[in-house]
């Protein structure tokens, strides 16, 4: 599955592919299988937020629309989250720019090990 490594201790963040992750940037993330599907969490897509020094902030964007439930990409040009569905749009911080969404995305906790990160909605 997609994971990333470091992002502890200073180090950047880094993708499966070795890359450094930037904020905004995609990356879909597994959650550890005692958390099974009828909960809702396993899988969902998550935005990791890469502070200033390159390790990773202690939470995360869930990429769920708040309306209906689409998953919402980042747009890097417009530099917000845009849903495909209804035109619903999110800032970089995740809060609602453009309905009909009614909530900001939600926080997503995320933990770094030391190959993986993994996410808790
Ligand atoms: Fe995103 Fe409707 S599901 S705007």
């Amino acid at each position: 599955p997609p994971s990333a490594g470091g992002g502890g201790a200073g180090q950047p963040a880094k993708d499966a592919n070795g890359n450094d992750i930037k904020k905004g940037e995609w990356l879909k993330t597994h959650l550890p299988g005692d958390y099974s599907l009828t909960q809702g969490l396993k899988g969902d897509a998550t935005y990791l937020i890469v502070k200033q020094d390159g390790s990773l902030t202690d939470f995360g964007l869930n990429a769920v629309c708040t309306h209906l439930g689409c998953v919402v990409p980042w747009n890097k040009a417009e530099n917000k989250f845009k849903c495909p569905c209804h035109g619903s749009q999110y800032n970089a911080d995740g809060k609602v720019i453009r309905g009909p969404a009614p909530l900001s995305l939600a926080l997503a906790h995320v933990v770094v090990t030391d190959s993986d990160v993994v996410t808790f909605t």
